[in-house]
């Protein structure tokens, strides 16, 4: 799964990661502190129990020597090198010290006062945690009382807690972060179905954003397909608008042609006549782009269009065979196998009428549609075995009126309104020479997003 932090899930994910971290972190350590702080207070506790058990226990013989009246109730006194010891010192007189205690002794600076106080040092067995207290004697010199027990003992407790609460909250991290990924997986669906519903507007499977979505986006779908509805209505207006002002200039353009055609015959006039007459085919060409121009759907690319090669190109090849009986047009492959087009059937019989036009005007015998699918885009090739244009006036052969020098040349539209159509949809016209030196036009309509 690949994580990116400009997707909501990658933050959502992020975010999920950082505040169990933080949480689990925080759990960690604070009950760790408590724990510790609670087992040592119980730990000293219980030993100051001994030292008092112990400074209970001690009596003094006739010479002065501290004795036990019995062994201290605790069996680890007596286990050699456990790590729990005892010691009675009477200065001048015979040190006691516990079983446990086979080599060493302690050190009996922590016994100075009644109270028990208590100290980390070293002990026989390591580091101890050495509690100690006096007990004043008929004598001058008073009892001392040392209980140690080594410092591991209690590490071991704390640090046994530490392993198993680091386990449990390594368990609960994982069931957080994984309840948190199915929690972002299913709040997330419905944009996933919404990016489906974008595509298939976009692709023209549908003419508006379909399915149920929750509350929040409902709204943006409901205002999107009211975007989209207001959006092809404007344009389909702006076209209607457009086609009636071309219709409206036609009339008054056709009498002006036929004036200016009258005046030609009028040898004064017959200078100006011919100025009124370029102008006037100059305007009709115009018109006629622009006309097409407005037919086409391209500027409705987005909302909901798609068509297919195998339904367009049947009737252009009867439509072309009439007009250019002596050319072989053929697909290569079969058509039912090509890509739907994310383009408006109008516009796709316009871009291929134009260049299948061209290439049966100057084919020897034969014209070949084609097709490819890129990941992104399809492309349709029309290639002809005819002379082909020279690579230096493949860019020129585009402007509005073209032409170049030969009877078969038409009004020099056709090349420039199916690139424009083209460029409409995010595409491209491109011109190149066949293999057998004919023209190879090259148009690409990039598919939308989200669809292959
Ligand atoms: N397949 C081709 N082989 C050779 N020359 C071509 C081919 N297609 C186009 N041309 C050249 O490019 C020019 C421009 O083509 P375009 O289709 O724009 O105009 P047209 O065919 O002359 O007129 P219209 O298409 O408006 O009837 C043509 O006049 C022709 O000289
Ligand atoms: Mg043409």
């Amino acid at each position: 799964m690949r994580i990116s932090l400009t997707s909501l899930r990658g933050r959502f994910l992020l975010s999920i990661l950082l505040w169990v971290t933080i949480g689990i972190g925080a759990i960690w350590y604070s009950a760790i502190s408590l724990f510790t702080a609670h087992v040592e207070d119980l730990y000293h506790e219980e030993l100051e129990v001994h030292v008092r058990e112990l400074a209970g226990l001690t009596q003094l013989d006739v010479r002065g020597n501290p004795r036990l009246s019995r062994p201290l109730s605790d069996p680890r006194y007596a286990v050699p090198l456990s790590g729990f010891y005892w010691q009675v010192t009477r200065e001048g007189y015979v040190t006691l010290k516990s079983g446990s205690m086979t080599r060493g002794s302690l050190d009996d600076g922590i016994a100075r006062s009644p109270e028990i106080l208590h100290r980390i040092e070293a002990g026989p067995s390591g580091p101890t945690i050495a509690y100690g207290a006096i007990k004043k004697t008929a004598g001058a010199a008073p009892l001392q009382f040392i209980i140690a027990t080594d410092q591991r003992h209690l590490q071991r407790i704390i640090s046994n807690f530490t392993q198993e609460l680091s386990i449990w909250l390594m368990l609960l991290a994982c069931a957080l972060i994984g309840s948190g990924l199915a929690i972002i997986t299913f709040g997330l669906k419905p944009f996933a179905r919404l990016a489906r519903a974008i595509t298939d507007l976009h692709s023209g499977k549908t003419g508006q954003l379909e399915g149920v979505f929750p509350d929040e986006i409902q709204l943006v779908v409901a205002n999107l397909n009211a975007y989209a509805n207001g959006n092809a209505a404007i344009v389909e207006r702006g076209r209607v608008q457009a086609g009636n002002l071309a219709h409206s200039l036609r009339t008054p353009l056709a009498v002006t042609t036929d004036e200016a055609e009258r005046m030609l015959e009028n040898d004064a006039a017959s200078k100006s006549a011919r100025v009124f007459l370029a102008e006037s085919e100059r305007m009709q060409r115009q018109i006629d782009y622009h006309l097409a121009r407005t037919r086409s759907g391209g500027s409705r690319h987005g909302v909901g269009l798609s068509a297919k090669l195998m339904d367009a190109v049947p009737p252009l090849i009867a439509a072309m065979k009439r007009l250019h009986p002596s050319v072989d047009f053929h697909v290569k492959g079969n058509a039912s196998h090509a890509p739907q087009i994310a383009c408006d059937p109008e516009d796709l019989s316009e871009i291929l009428s134009n260049l299948l036009d061209n290439a049966g005007k100057w084919a020897n015998a034969v014209v070949e549609i084609g097709y490819e699918l890129h990941g992104d885009a399809v492309d349709l090739t029309v290639t002809d075995d005819g002379p082909g244009i020279a690579p230096s006036q493949y860019e020129s052969v585009f402007a509005i009126g073209a032409t170049l020098d030969d009877p078969r040349c038409g009004s020099g539209l056709g090349l420039a309104i199916a690139r424009d159509i083209a460029r409409d949809y995010g595409g491209d016209l491109t011109l190149a020479a066949a293999r057998d030196g004919g023209l190879l036009a090259r148009v690409t309509i990039p598919t939308p997003v989200g669809r292959t």
